[in-house]
Formats: structure tokens, C-alpha cells, sequence
């Protein structure tokens, strides 16, 4: 593996499973591998889970991170090609990846989409031109359409809680305020169509993702319907994709209570808006994953810095 742009990264999911529960039981077997490698984090957005899980993941494996926060503390970088830079940016991609890899073996980078121009986020701009500029591998850390440390996170969280062979998963939409991206989502999705799992969508009229990434994933619009024998209820609030990057609907309706949830176990990859996207009473029960889940982030991103480290040693 060269990069870890996407959930197709992984070649295979299962295996991959297994390997982070290893790494889980014994985090610093490895800690020889990353000596004198410079892990750089970029951060074009906010973080607390993946700018801390992956310092820990990198530290684990003897590797020395570094961060930076690239809006407000960088030059504004320049993205488009043969660009006049007589404006807001001081510094083009090409150098500034290029120079980045100077300092670092490996790079991973968090850049959100517009939310306002779908054709620009899914071009992926920002992480396709550090794969295009940088010469040394790049790690995604949530792009416009993607959070593929998330969806490997997920996955292994569902294969440790799992009480039957081919568990239900519902991936819901639940109501905020605000217009979210889809990358979570996205990657959530495209990581449950490669495992052992009976995989259900569950939105409002309005609300499906990007057809090409659902495919054959059933979407039903009644959450009470999609929940009926769900062992895992993923919650995420995420913008339209028709009506790209609207709120068109808050329905209150669609917030997680315990009465829907049932016997399903609740997962979201947090930060959550309590008693908006889900109740008091799930997040305080045991029926709640999400620190198991914010857990296992340092261990899907351990297992994908020690498979790009053995690919570059
Ligand atoms: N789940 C997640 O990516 O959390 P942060 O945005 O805090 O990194």
C-alpha cells in the first residue's frame, strides 16, 4: 500500500480486522519500526480524536509526529494550476508538498469540503494534490468525501462487539443544526458492503447519499422500520447530497432514543450534539460504543502507519 487515501485502500478487510486486534493487545510490539521517522499532521480543520489517536498511534510505533494547524498558520496555499497568485495565497501546493516531505516520512492530512461546490470537494483537490506533490506517502484523516480511519475504526469495533456471525448494521441519519459533511458516512458505508453484515440505510426523503457509493445498500426512509432486529444502530447527521450541502429537514423526530435504539448497541464516531442527535439516556447506558470506538481510532491508525512504514523501510 502506497497511500491511505480510501476504505479501497484496504485489500482485505478481515484481515486487516485481525491485525489491529493484535496490535490492540500488544500496542508497543512494534516500537523499533517508526525510530527516526517523522510522522506530519496537517490539520486544515478541527480535530481532538484523529490529531490525538494518530500522535498515539505514530508514538506507539516509535515514530516522532509533528502538527501543524495549515489554516491560520501556514501561507495560504494555492491549489489551482497555472494560477495567478496575485491574491489570498502565498504559496503553491506544489511546493508546499513537496517541501513538507523534507521533514516527514509520512504525512496525513484533514481537509473538509465546501459543502457549496460538489464538483470541487469530489475532486478531492486537497488530498489528491498532496498524492500528486508530496513524495512520501499520505494518510487521509477526512477529506472532502472520505474518513477512512473512521470507517476502519468502525469496523473493527463491530467485529469486537458482534454477538452473532452476520450481525445488523443500520447506518442512520439523525437531525443538527448545521450542514455536515459526508464522509463519514460515506466511508462507513463502503466498509460494511465488504463485511460479514446484513447493512441497512436509514434516511429521510432527501437525505440519500451519493448513488454511487450506496449501490445496492437498501435505504429505507421509516427509522422504526429500518431498526426492527438491529444489533448496531450508526448514527451521523450528514447534509443532502441532491440539494448538496443543504438542511432541508431537522425533524426532531429522527433524534436516537433509548425506546428505538432497543437491544442495538449505538455507535457514532463523535463529536456529538446531546438530546439533538441522540438523548441523554443512550450516550449514559451501556448500550453506548462511542469510547470503544474513539479507542480503537489509535489502532486503525497504527495499523495503517505500520503498513506504510514497512512499505518505505
Ligand atoms: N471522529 C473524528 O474524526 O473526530 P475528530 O473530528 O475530533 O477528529
Amino acid at each position: 500500500m502506497k497511500h491511505y487515501t480510501s476504505i479501497h485502500d484496504i485489500d482485505n478487510i478481515n484481515y486487516w480486522i485481525e491485525e489491529a486486534k493484535a496490535l490492540k493487545t500488544n500496542p508497543l510490539k512494534h516500537i523499533t519500526l517508526g525510530k527516526h521517522k517523522t510522522l506530519g499532521l496537517l490539520f486544515f480543520n478541527s480535530s481532538l480524536r484523529t490529531r490525538l489517536s494518530t500522535q498515539k498511534a505514530a508514538l506507539n510505533l516509535g515514530m516522532d509526529p509533528i502538527v501543524m494547524n495549515v489554516s491560520g498558520d501556514a501561507w495560504g496555499i494555492e491549489f489551482g494550476d497555472g494560477t495567478v497568485m496575485n491574491g489570498n495565497t502565498a504559496e503553491h501546493i506544489k511546493e508546499a508538498a513537496a517541501v513538507v516531505s523534507q521533514y516527514c516520512d509520512i504525512i496525513a492530512v484533514r481537509a473538509f469540503p465546501t459543502l457549496a461546490d460538489k464538483i470541487k470537494d469530489e475532486s478531492e483537490e486537497v488530498l489528491k494534490s498532496f498524492v500528486k506533490y508530496a513524495s512520501v506517502p499520505i494518510v487521509n484523516m477526512e477529506s472532502a468525501t472520505g474518513h477512512p480511519l473512521q470507517g476502519l475504526t468502525d469496523a473493527i469495533t463491530i467485529s469486537e462487539h458482534a454477538k452473532t456471525a452476520r450481525p445488523k448494521v443500520v447506518l442512520s441519519w439523525a437531525p443538527h443544526i448545521k450542514a455536515l459533511p459526508h464522509a463519514v458516512a460515506n466511508s462507513f458505508t463502503q466498509v460494511m458492503q465488504r463485511m460479514e453484515v446484513d447493512f441497512v440505510i436509514a434516511n429521510p426523503e432527501g437525505y440519500n447519499l451519493n448513488p454511487e457509493i450506496t449501490g445496492d445498500t437498501p435505504i429505507i426512509h421509516n427509522q422504526h422500520e429500518a431498526f426492527k432486529d438491529a444489533d448496531f444502530v450508526y448514527v451521523k447527521n450528514w447534509s443532502s447530497y441532491d440539494n448538496y450541502g443543504k438542511v432541508i429537514n431537522t425533524d426532531s423526530r429522527w433524534m436516537i432514543t433509548k425506546e428505538k435504539l432497543g437491544q442495538a448497541k449505538f455507535m457514532h464516531c463523535l463529536p456529538v450534539r446531546r438530546n439533538v442527535i441522540v438523548d441523554d439516556a443512550v450516550l449514559d447506558s451501556n448500550s453506548s460504543l462511542v469510547i470503544q470506538q474513539a479507542n480503537n481510532r489509535t489502532y486503525a491508525a497504527q495499523l495503517v502507519l505500520k503498513k506504510l512504514l514497512e512499505n518505505i523501510k
